[in-house]
């Protein structure tokens, strides 16, 4: 051991959900940026252990639900760093499943492995169940050896340069996860980049990070169709500074023939004719067009003007999510499964107090996510803040309260889980105005 970023054995204890880690030095909770990185040091950033609960959550599931198989399943940490997202997975899930998985950690640093091996070496998994394999090198390199069932993508900014190897290495039926931190281009600010990554425009308005995400599924599901595979969008997430879709993805040639069904435009204050197009294309719920609503999404077949500043694409206009992947979601779930549960003398030294404050991190991880799960079928997404601007009544109103009244009304609706105050829906506009009045009249 030893080498660049030290000795493990003298480094910093560290627990992230129920796993113990050793860290050259100590992390920073509650920053938003990576600690570690640089400083020959192991990159570790607290900032994401949101991202690696609902991971260890969603592979839950996946397994639970039959879509990996029955038999051992290959689980590729791609860009792996301290390799505590693998380590996780095959420590927090309970030993019938972790005894299925044997997860590779891929990273080109080769001290980081070796305090991520150190660790598991020293803390093992709580039941002794999982494989947990380290390699050396460029991922393009390694996630072609074998076949994958579960791939993650976690890179310092775009994932670009990684997905069309991971997708190769897929098994007929498996999972990709991937994050994104460059947020400025795929939400419009960086529009070079965001045109030469995707070759898509954002429009940088209240919806741009769900843009982001939609453009980048599209991108996504572009490379998976040349390799004659379709994406079915499991979770998509915004959550501080990164972008994170995760998504089945399976070997259909006649599927991935249809893939332009699921791709178009989000258009900002559309005209009458545009709502309409997008209606008859079941992609706005039905409305008496009364009023017309902020934005609409368009098939990718809508003749649009790609200079128009109101359009964003080409981006995925099917589902972000899966209602039952997302209903898995719960917080009482989430504690159970990855919430650490206090003991006297502990070895990384936290008190009681630590061990809520973890507690709370995992709750807030997956806030929203199973209640929203009701309507992740409707791309209906209204921010509260925009909606008060649009309607021009004042400070913007509570979305509970708004979900409250639409589903009262005989609606589906939901609190998003959608980084900024907002509802989803499938409610026509007329009853969201509606909705927005009465709890808020005109001023
Ligand atoms: C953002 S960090 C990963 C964080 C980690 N997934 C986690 O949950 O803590 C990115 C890691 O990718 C590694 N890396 C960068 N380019 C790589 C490549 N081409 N192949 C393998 N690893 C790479 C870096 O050394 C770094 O450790």
């Amino acid at each position: 051991m030893g080498g660049g970023a030290g000795d493990p054995s003298n480094g910093f204890p560290h627990r992230e959900g129920r796993t113990e880690m050793f860290l050259p030095v100590p992390p920073q909770l509650g920053s938003q940026g990576p600690r570690s990185k640089g400083s020959g040091s192991v990159f570790y950033n607290p900032a994401m252990s949101g991202s690696r609960t609902r991971s260890v959550l969603l592979l839950k599931y996946a397994i639970e639900s039959g879509m990996l198989g029955e038999r051992e399943i290959y689980a590729l940490d791609g860009l792996a760093a301290s390799g505590l997202r693998a380590r996780r997975w095959i420590n927090e899930l309970p030993g019938e499943m972790a005894k299925r998985i044997s997860a590779t950690i891929v990273d080109l640093d080769e001290d980081a492995l070796k305090w991520a091996m150190e660790s598991h070496v020293r803390f093992g998994t709580s039941h002794g169940e999982g494989r947990l394999i380290p390699r050396n090198g460029d991922l393009r390199v390694e996630v072609l050896k074998s076949g994958r069932h579960w791939v993650d993508i976690d890179p310092y900014g775009s994932p670009a340069p990684f997905i069309d190897t991971a997708i190769q290495s897929m098994a007929r039926s498996g999972v990709i996860e991937i994050s994104a931190t460059d947020t400025a281009a795929l939400t419009g600010s960086s529009r070079t980049a965001l045109m030469r990554r995707y070759g898509a425009r954002v429009r940088t308005d209240g919806l741009a990070h769900d843009s982001g995400m939609r453009v980048m599924l599209a991108s996504i599901s572009r490379s998976a169709a040349r390799h004659d595979r379709i994406i079915s969008p499991l979770l998509s997430v915004w959550d501080s500074h990164h972008l994170r879709v995760s998504f089945r993805i399976l070997k259909s040639v006649s599927s991935a023939n249809n893939l332009e069904g699921s791709l178009g435009w989000r258009v900002y204050s559309p005209r009458e004719e545009e709502v309409l197009s997008s209606i008859d294309a079941g992609l706005h719920p039905q409305s008496q067009l009364t009023h017309l609503p902020m934005h609409c999404m368009l098939p990718l077949s809508y003749p649009v003007d790609r200079r128009d500043p109101r359009v964003s694409g080409p981006l995925w206009v099917g589902p972000s999510g899966d209602s039952r992947a997302m209903s898995c979601m719960t917080e009482s779930l989430a504690l159970e499964t990855c919430g650490p549960i206090f003991e006297e003398g502990d070895f990384v030294g936290w008190d009681q107090k630590k061990f809520e404050m973890e507690r709370r991190r995992i709750s807030r991880s997956v806030r929203h996510i199973s209640e929203e799960s009701v309507v992740v079928g409707s791309n209906h997404l209204v921010v509260v803040d925009d909606l008060s601007s649009w309607l021009e009544n004042g400070a913007p109103p509570s979305p509970r309260r708004i979900v409250s009244y639409l589903t009262e009304a005989g609606h589906l609706a939901a609190v998003s889980s959608y980084g900024r105050p907002s509802f989803r829906t499938n409610a026509p506009w007329e009853a969201v105005v509606e909705a927005a009045e009465s709890i808020q009249p005109p001023m």
